[in-house]
């Protein structure tokens, strides 16, 4: 297992650029299955999580050729209708490729994905949209299956907006038979993304961002070349990072309009914050006021900050409280962040905050992805060098780390 040591600085200074988006990146990946020819995709972040999507892609018939940040996807044929564990397992999102799959082929086998550190993350709203297509589901040995000799185009309620659930029937709709409308859609960037790339392949699709989108099914997708937007939830992060320390930093491949909330939040919270022609650049002393956030599905603020928010939100001159409404236990930060000093106390769905505190280094673990750059953050503004255990996390979603924060003087080291 590896871990982060980690020094505090005295001031952040210069520039951080942002990488294309992991859960951008991902749908598109499983979307590349939806037609025979070759796919190339820019802006490739180098994660964890993309080589496990090429490995279970690869274990469906995909020829993948990497190079730099480019990769060319080609899926002549569907070798295996079936997800492999060992993947699945690590990274849930690799339930993405059901719909891509039961399109193609009519017959689509994925392991369950089972909940996680955040939340025990049902994919009923998934099955929902497949049953309305027409497909038949099955549970057993731990798997789920969906078949169907053709699908054919439904009105499909979500009872929430489910960015899974969205992404997953959108591509299954694409090749399906007649008109498909999501109503209650996910409204996330990611979304408009793929609808983008599904667009580009020749799907018909429109109303991407907003809660109603229609899909009109048609017989065959085509390859295409598409670049994978920046990641906003990285953005936030080096955001919220420059807010916590005194600073003047500037964030390129940022897309402001991707992070309202957040930027609305750090501006309430007292912090400076210009866009400029080529980033946002964040002016801070390091004072931040107390304020109260509520996470909830886009346009709201993103429950993927919550976490680095609430590590922010120890710096406070007061108390503020977090409410987390998206997942219903994503607060395994909380007790890592108090016992480096920090006054967090659990109420129900809410998290209250009591600042200032001084926080000090200690031995931390990152229990997810975004509870391990929560730790980052405060790594950086404790007192003594901290050691974060289980990056692995941290490793799935934030690319090249160590090198953009080393650049900006932190001494930063891997064990
Ligand atoms: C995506 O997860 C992201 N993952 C998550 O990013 C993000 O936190 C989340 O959206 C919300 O923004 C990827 O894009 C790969 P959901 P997803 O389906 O699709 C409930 C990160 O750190 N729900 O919108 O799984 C569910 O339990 C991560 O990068 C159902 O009840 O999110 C949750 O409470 C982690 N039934 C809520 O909806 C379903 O069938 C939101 O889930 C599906 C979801």
């Amino acid at each position: 297992m590896q871990k982060y040591i980690i020094e505090p600085i005295e001031e952040l200074n210069g520039e951080i650029e942002v990488d294309g988006a992991k859960n951008g990146i991902l749908p598109i990946m499983a979307a590349t299955l939806l037609s025979t020819e070759p796919c190339i995709i820019h802006k490739v972040p180098s994660l964890k999580d993309v080589g496990v999507m090429v490995e279970i892609i690869r274990h469906i018939g995909a020829n993948v050729d990497r190079a730099k940040s480019s990769m060319t996807v080609n899926v002549p044929k569907i070798k295996n209708s079936e997800a492999p564990y060992d993947y699945v397992s690590q990274m849930r999102s690799s339930f993405d490729v059901m719909g891509p799959l039961l399109a193609r082929t009519g017959l689509a086998r994925v392991p369950l994905p089972g909940g996680c550190a955040i939340g025990e993350r049902p994919i009923d709203l998934h099955l929902k949209g497949f049953k309305a297509l027409g497909a038949s589901v099955e549970f057993g040995h731990g798997f789920v299956q969906a078949k169907a000799d053709k699908l054919v185009g439904a009105n499909i309620y979500l009872d929430f907006p489910s960015v899974g659930a969205t992404k997953n029937i959108m591509m299954a709709a694409t090749l399906a038979e007649g008109v498909t409308v999501i109503e209650n859609a996910a409204k996330e960037p990611e979304i408009v993304d793929l609808a983008i790339f599904l667009s580009k392949m020749g799907a018909k699709i429109s109303g991407s961002g907003t809660d109603t989108i229609r899909i009109t099914g048609v017989k065959e997708l085509k390859g295409c070349e598409h670049a994978t937007l920046p990641d906003r939830i990285e953005a936030g992060t080096f955001l919220i990072m420059a807010a916590m320390n005194k600073s003047n930093l500037l964030i390129k491949n940022i897309v402001p309009s991707h992070l309202k909330p957040v930027i609305a939040k750090l501006i309430e919270a007292g912090v400076n914050i210009k866009e400029e022609e080529d980033g946002l650049r964040v002016i801070s002393d390091g004072k931040i006021k107390p304020v109260d956030i509520t996470t909830l599905p886009y346009p709201g603020f993103p429950t993927d900050l919550q976490a680095p928010f609430m590590a922010l939100l120890c710096l406070a001159d007061g108390s503020s409280t977090v409410l987390e409404t998206v997942f219903e236990s994503r607060f395994s930060h909380i007790s890592e962040l108090n016992r480096m000093g920090a006054k967090i106390k659990i109420e129900g769905h809410s998290a209250v905050i009591t600042g200032p505190c001084q926080l000090q280094s200690a031995d931390v673990k990152a229990t997810d992805l975004r509870a391990g750059a929560a730790l980052v953050l405060a790594s950086l503004v404790a007192q003594g060098a901290t050691t974060i255990h289980d990056i692995y996390h941290i490793d799935r979603g934030y690319n090249g780390l160590e090198t953009k924060l080393r650049n900006l003087g932190v001494h930063i080291t891997r064990v």
